[in-house]
């Protein structure tokens, strides 16, 4: 009798901490990847011209993808290196471009990926064990308009199924803290 009960003890909290958790797991393996609408973004920045056409390095923007958990975006600054000496007369996205710079004014880029703030990523990690930025991200340099839009599904069961594949951490805290 006194075992019964620990078994049914044992038995209970089992189920009350599996239910939740296949069901986490259920979702993110059986919904169908969100096809997300691309973002419209303040400017119309097109990949394909600055990758493709003139071929730029990824890190050459996203400056701390290397080094730390984000990617960043770049500054203002950073694209006027160049563009201060194209002329942006009749270019309309140049235009806006150029009065934010004059103005001291940020652009404020609507994100395209975003985690909720429960789960962390780091880029920098998986970008020095040799993960190709297209391995999540696809053929970024061939967006050109309407813009950037996410590819890979990349919710848990995503992340999980990789992790596995590689021998990668797949401990809750790794990614939850
Ligand atoms: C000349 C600068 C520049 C270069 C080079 C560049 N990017 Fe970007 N990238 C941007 C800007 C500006 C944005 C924000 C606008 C947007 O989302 O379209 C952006 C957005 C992104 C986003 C979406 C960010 C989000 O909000 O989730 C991804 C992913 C990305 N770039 C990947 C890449 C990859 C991969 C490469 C190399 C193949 C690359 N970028 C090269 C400037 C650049
Ligand atoms: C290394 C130099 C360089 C940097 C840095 C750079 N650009 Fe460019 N960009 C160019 C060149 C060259 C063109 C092609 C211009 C042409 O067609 O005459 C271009 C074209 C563009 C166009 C298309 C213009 C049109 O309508 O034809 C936009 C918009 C633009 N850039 C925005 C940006 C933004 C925003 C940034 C910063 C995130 C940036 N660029 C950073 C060199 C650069
Ligand atoms: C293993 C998958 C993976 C790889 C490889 C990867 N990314 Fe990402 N990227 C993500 C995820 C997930 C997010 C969303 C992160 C968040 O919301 O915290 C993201 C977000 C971004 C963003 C948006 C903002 C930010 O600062 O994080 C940019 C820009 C970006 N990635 C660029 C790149 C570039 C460039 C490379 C290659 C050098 C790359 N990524 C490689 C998964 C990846
Ligand atoms: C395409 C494969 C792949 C995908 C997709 C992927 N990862 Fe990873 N991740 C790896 C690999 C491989 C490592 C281990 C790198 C090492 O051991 O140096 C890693 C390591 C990590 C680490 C560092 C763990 C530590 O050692 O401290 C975190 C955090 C992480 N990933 C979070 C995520 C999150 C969150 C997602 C989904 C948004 C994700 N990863 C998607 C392959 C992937
Ligand atoms: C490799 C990274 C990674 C690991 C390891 C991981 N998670 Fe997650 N988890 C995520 C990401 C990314 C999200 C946010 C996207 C989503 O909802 O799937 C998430 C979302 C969740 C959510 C919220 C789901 C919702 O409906 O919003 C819960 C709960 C959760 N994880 C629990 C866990 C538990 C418990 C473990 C350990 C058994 C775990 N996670 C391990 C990456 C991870």
């Amino acid at each position: 009798m006194r075992y019964l009960r620990l078994i049914l003890f044992v038995a209970i909290i089992f189920v009350i901490l599996a239910i939740p958790a296949s069901l986490v797991l259920a979702r993110s393996y059986f919904l169908a990847p969100t096809a997300q609408p691309v973002k419209d973004q303040p400017i119309h920045f097109p990949h394909t011209v600055h990758v493709q056409a003139l071929g730029m390095d990824c890190t050459y923007c996203h400056r701390s993808v290397t080094v730390e958990a984000h990617a960043g975006l770049p500054s203002v600054e950073l694209c006027m290196q160049c563009h201060k000496i194209i002329l942006p007369q009749g270019r309309p996205e140049l235009e806006k471009l150029v009065a934010a710079f004059q103005e001291n004014r940020p652009i404020l880029w609507n994100k395209v990926h975003q985690l909720p703030d429960h789960s962390h990523f780091v880029h920098s990690v998986h970008v020095s064990y040799g993960l190709e930025c297209s391995t999540c991200h696809g053929n970024v340099g061939a967006m050109g308009k309407p813009g950037v839009k996410q590819v890979r599904d990349l919710r848990m069961g995503d992340c999980l199924n990789c992790h596995q594949q590689m021998g990668a951490r797949m401990d809750c805290s790794s990614c939850h803290y």
